[in-house]
């Protein structure tokens, strides 16, 4: 099934923003997080953004993409598919990043939430794959703090500059 030509499904939406509120949210505790409490809070945020991601995946590769805005110019396209694409990738890649290093630590990743029955990757113990797996979780956040700042400079410049309806393309309503 194709979304509707012109704009964004209920679901894609739906997805798009938890994710992203999410995403930030999960960031800004990460930066801020000074207790066990927030920590198993950022753990399992992070593992809710993975399997969140893994049904998107699923809903995007099922239901292609509608047509980009067919006032974009060639580069904006190219520019759209590459930042939409490393998303995806780094929606994967941070989550699992951050996972190894809990689940190769002294901790582990211990429950979700608390109380939802969780497990680690089975990757052993390891201090060296630890701090391995934690740098490249580090980096791979800034990474992606970076193409947010790129999104969300295009999704104003187009409402607000170009006045194009692109962002009403992502949002909810007619
Ligand atoms: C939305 C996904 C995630 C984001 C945006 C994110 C972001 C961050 C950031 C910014 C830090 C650095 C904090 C600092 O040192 O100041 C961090 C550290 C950490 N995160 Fe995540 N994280 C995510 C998912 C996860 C998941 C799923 C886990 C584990 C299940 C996890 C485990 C960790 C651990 C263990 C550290 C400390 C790494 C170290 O030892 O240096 N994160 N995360
Ligand atoms: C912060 C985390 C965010 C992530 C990871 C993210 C990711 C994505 C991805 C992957 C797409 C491609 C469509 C899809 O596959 O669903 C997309 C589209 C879009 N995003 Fe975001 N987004 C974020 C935040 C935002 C914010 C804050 C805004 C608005 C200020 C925004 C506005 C849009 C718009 C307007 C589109 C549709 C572009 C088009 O016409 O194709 N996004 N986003």
């Amino acid at each position: 099934m194709r979304e509707p030509a012109d704009r964004y499904s209920s679901v894609a939406i739906l997805l798009h923003w938890l994710i992203a509120g999410l995403l930030i949210g999960n960031i800004v505790i990460a930066l801020t997080m000074d207790s066990a409490v927030l920590f198993q809070t950022h753990k399992s945020i992070g593992i809710l953004v993975l399997l969140l991601t893994g049904v998107r995946l699923v809903w995007r590769l099922t239901h292609p993409w509608p047509a980009l805005a067919t006032s974009l110019g060639a580069w904006e396209r190219m520019a759209a598919r590459v930042t939409h694409f490393a998303f995806y990738v780094l929606l994967l890649v941070v989550p699992l990043l951050g996972w190894a290093a809990a689940s190769t630590g002294r901790r582990g990743t211990g429950d979700l939430f608390g109380v939802i029955p969780w497990f680690d990757l089975p990757l052993g113990k390891s201090g060296e794959l630890h701090d391995l797996t934690g740098e490249a979780h580090e980096l791979a956040v800034y990474l992606t703090i970076a193409l947010i700042v790129l999104h969300v400079a295009g999704a104003l410049k187009h409402q607000f500059v170009d006045r194009d309806g692109t962002l009403r393309r992502m949002l909810p309503g007619r």
